[in-house]
């Protein structure tokens, strides 16, 4: 694919006193390695960054992977990221929150081009299309980084083939969180290859809580009180037609799944595929 264009990015933070170590010797193939070729600042907190593609690692759309760098004794720190590229694209892509005293990106922050990070090889996870039965309807109700699967959903032919529509809901709190959304969303209408499935199939709904903006509320709200479909034209949440991922934080997760529940919706797997599938965005939210 061709590489994303930088918007107007941030200022990167602050260099000073925080080169990143080498990667370690031990324990880190040469094939769990790979090299930054692009880095976006969004907000003070929020960035997305580009890496070369090695060419055996494979995975599925909505899949994470481990990455890391290592830590001044060359002890690799590696954490879960969702894969925010598609299954197609020759490069890979992630998208990061900054935690100020986070072990990983507290670093991974100051990443630069011609960086080298860990990538494992092995990917996984909930938030796959074999995990849902056929419907007419997706929705992809994510909030903060919890969008990062869904980046990678959204440009996979595969979704706009197996439902007529696709609703993406991503909940900040506030606007310029919304940044990578709004770009990812906007280049893949305008992708030559899957511009037109998408202009034609995904409806995308921003929303922010803590700001004035086009839509406000939380994503639960906005689903409990049936605006969502409404603003959308789109019948009321129906377990026959509709089926939905979820990726965010545990509050989150449970909250939307305590509503499917009541409307009937079952939790799909592997040996069940179902109507709804959960990702959580990241772990420590007070479980
Ligand atoms: P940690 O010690 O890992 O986290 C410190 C605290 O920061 C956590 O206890 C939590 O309260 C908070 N926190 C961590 N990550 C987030 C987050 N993303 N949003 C809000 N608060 C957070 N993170 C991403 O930025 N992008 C991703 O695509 C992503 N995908 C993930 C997929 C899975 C399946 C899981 C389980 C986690 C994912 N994470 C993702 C979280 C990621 O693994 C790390 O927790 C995060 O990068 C912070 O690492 P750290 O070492 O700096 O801090
Ligand atoms: P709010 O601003 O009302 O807390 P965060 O940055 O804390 O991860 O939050 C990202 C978005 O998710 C915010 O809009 C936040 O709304 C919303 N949010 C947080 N917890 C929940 C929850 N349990 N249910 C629905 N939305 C939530």
């Amino acid at each position: 694919m061709t590489q994303l264009q930088n918007p107007t990015p941030l200022a990167a933070p602050d260099q000073a006193n925080k080169s990143l170590a080498p990667l370690p010797k031990g324990g880190n193939s040469a094939a769990d390695q790979v090299k930054v070729t692009a880095v976006t600042h969004w907000t003070d907190k929020l960035f997305s960054f580009q890496t070369n593609r090695p060419p055996s690692f494979r995975f599925q759309s909505g899949e994470f992977a481990m990455i890391g760098l290592a830590d001044n004794d060359g002890k690799a720190i590696t954490r879960a990221y969702s894969i925010a590229s598609p299954h197609w694209d020759d490069h890979m892509e992630f998208y990061s929150i900054i935690v100020p005293d986070g072990p990983l990106t507290s670093r991974l922050r100051h990443i630069q081009i011609g960086d080298d990070i860990i990538l494992r090889p092995k990917t996984t996870g909930t938030l796959n299309l074999a995990r849902l039965r056929d419907g007419k309807r997706l929705y992809l109700l994510a909030t903060g980084t919890g969008f990062a699967p869904f980046a990678s959903l959204i440009r996979d032919p595969e979704t706009y083939e197996r439902f007529d529509e696709v609703i993406l809901v991503h909940g900040c709190r506030t606007i310029a969180e919304l940044g990578y959304s709004q770009k990812i969303v906007a280049d893949s209408r305008a992708h030559p290859l899957i511009g037109e499935m998408v202009t034609a199939q995904l409806h995308y709904v921003p929303s922010v809580t803590r700001e004035n903006f086009t839509q406000t509320g939380r994503i639960t709200t906005l689903l409990a009180d049936g605006k969502l479909a409404s603003s959308l034209s789109l019948p009321p949440l129906d377990a026959n037609f509709d089926r939905i991922m979820i990726c965010g934080s545990i509050g989150l997760n449970q909250d939307i799944a305590a509503q499917l529940l009541a409307k009937n919706f079952q939790e799909g797997n592997l040996s069940s595929p179902g109507d709804y599938v959960i990702e959580r965005a990241f772990v420590g939210d007070g479980i």
